[in-house]
């Protein structure tokens, strides 16, 4: 499960109307380590350009402490791009995903 955040969403965190947020993206216990959340993670690009067509850039939020998440988000393609905010948990690192050059053939742009 994740929630996707569009034009004001990501204004907390420093993004841009551009931007799309990604955010509680979760996996039940029973089914951890089956590689789900890395295969929802490699269709969210697609879905992010084909749905949003003013998106440049999917951003998230990870707690430095949480090495698994970073370690998928890593793998899905993200990367840290450097600020630091102060979360409830400690500090937390910002990660991208740029879209510019990720190209779709069917988008729709319902939105
Ligand atoms: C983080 C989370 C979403 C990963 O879900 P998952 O379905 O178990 O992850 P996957 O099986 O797709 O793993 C993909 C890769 O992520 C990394 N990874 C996932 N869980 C890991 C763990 N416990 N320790 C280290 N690396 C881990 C590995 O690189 C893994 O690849 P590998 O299995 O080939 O080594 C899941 O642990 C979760 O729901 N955690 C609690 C909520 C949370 O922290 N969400 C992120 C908020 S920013």
């Amino acid at each position: 499960m994740f929630c996707l955040h569009v034009f004001d969403g990501s204004k907390t965190f420093g993004g841009k109307q551009s931007d799309v947020l990604l955010k509680a993206l979760s996996i039940d216990d029973s089914y951890k380590r089956l590689g789900m959340a890395l295969a929802a993670m490699n269709q969210v690009p697609s879905y992010v350009r084909k749905k949003f067509c003013f998106a440049t850039r999917i951003i998230l939020v990870v707690n430095h402490a949480n090495f698994a998440a970073q370690a998928l988000y890593r793998r899905a393609g993200y990367r840290d791009i450097g600020p630091r905010r102060q979360g409830k948990s400690g500090t937390q690192f910002i990660y991208e995903f740029t879209l510019k050059e990720f190209k779709v053939l069917d988008a729709d742009c319902s939105r």
